[in-house]
């Protein structure tokens, strides 16, 4: 063999010559919080599947989105629990209901955090699901019954306008509708609110790694005659890239501002295609079952945590995204920052 002209550990040899040459950075302003506002006052709920994150009443939401921004977090993004649940999930869309609260006391207690709300249904509605049932058909009850589409899209359109109203800086639909993206546009620019971007949830896979965020959110499909067992009508079909393309390219056309995948791990080949084939801002949920795993092996000392979820992070930027919503920003941005808490 020749002596290699090319050596690439010449490069790799201190830790200057390493900082010089790395291609890829993981910075506080590359991350999104997801925080669980409830009902209540002085409720801060553990979730058991989730180490570090709770369900927190408005006023405890604000001092923990405080506790963030002290340590570099600058976007929160807020997922809601309703006092009470409906077929037409109502609470989704109630200009008193609880994501326009958390943002209002947000906004006013952090004018400066950047504050996106999650749109969708399944937290509101009874059986859980992200829209409104199909009316049973005339051949009886138990029959038949998907999300509806079109009943749905209406309702996430108001839900919006009211996050928007209540001061929202940017709607995140998560609920994967057809056509959804549109219909949100057009709710928030009839309302006056045309200068609210849309993150829209693109590229959303039904799997097996949402469940401790269904812990979170007490948003798991109801089990019950003619209720869909799981969200595969609507969520993508993990196999597929291909339509993660076609999904991307409807949202784009609707008037998405951003972009997402979900989850972010095991799709990071789609962050890699969206981002080379597409401009817009991109971004991945690393989610709730991610961050299980890294917690759960962490607890165990298999791994070490911390390294793990900046190394993690750190890997979606490469890949392609702008910006990563964690459940570890807390956690992450006091490490980069030094301003650990
Ligand atoms: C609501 C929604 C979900 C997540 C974000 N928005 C749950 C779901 O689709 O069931 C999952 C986030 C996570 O697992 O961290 N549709």
């Amino acid at each position: 063999m020749p002596y290699p002209q090319e050596r690439p550990r010449r490069t790799r040899r201190t830790e200057a010559l390493r900082r010089l040459v790395r291609e890829t950075a993981l910075a506080p302003d590359d991350l999104v919080w997801p925080l669980f506002a409830v009902p209540g006052q002085r409720v801060r709920n553990a979730v058991k599947s989730m180490p570090g994150v709770f369900q927190l009443s408005v006023d405890e939401l604000t001092a923990e989105a405080q506790a963030g921004y002290d340590a570099g977090v600058r976007s929160v993004i807020l997922f809601g629990v309703p006092e009470a649940k409906d077929p037409v999930g109502s609470g989704a869309y109630a200009d008193d209901g609880i994501i326009p609260r958390a943002v209002r006391a947000l906004k006013q207690a952090l004018p400066d955090l950047l504050v996106m709300t999650d749109v969708c249904m399944c937290e509101y509605t009874d059986h859980g699901h992200c829209g409104v049932l199909k009316p049973p058909r005339a051949g009886g009850p138990g029959q038949d019954l998907g999300v509806d589409n079109d009943l749905t899209l209406p309702l996430l359109a108001r839900e919006a306008v009211a996050h928007a109203r209540a001061g929202a800086d940017v709607v995140a639909p998560s609920d994967m509708m057809d056509g959804r993206v549109a219909a949100i546009r057009q709710g928030l620019d009839a309302a006056g609110f045309d200068e609210v971007p849309i993150l829209s949830y693109a590229a959303k896979f039904a799997g097996a790694f949402y469940g401790p965020f269904r812990d979170a959110a007490e948003s798991a499909p109801v089990e019950g005659p003619g209720i869909p067992r799981d969200r595969k009508g609507y969520q993508m079909d993990p196999a597929n890239w291909r339509e993660a393309l076609r999904e991307v390219a409807l949202d784009v056309a609707e008037g998405a501002d951003m972009l997402m995948v979900k989850p972010a791990i095991p799709y990071l080949d789609v962050v890699r295609l969206i981002r080379d084939r597409f401009d817009l801002p991109l971004s991945a949920y690393h989610v709730s079952g991610e961050y299980a795993m890294i917690k759960a092996a962490a607890e165990r000392g298999w791994i070490d945590g911390e390294r793990v979820m900046l190394e993690t992070l750190l890997c979606c930027r490469r890949a392609g995204a702008d910006f990563i919503l964690t459940y570890g920003a807390k956690d992450v941005a006091g490490t980069l920052t030094g301003r650990r808490r």
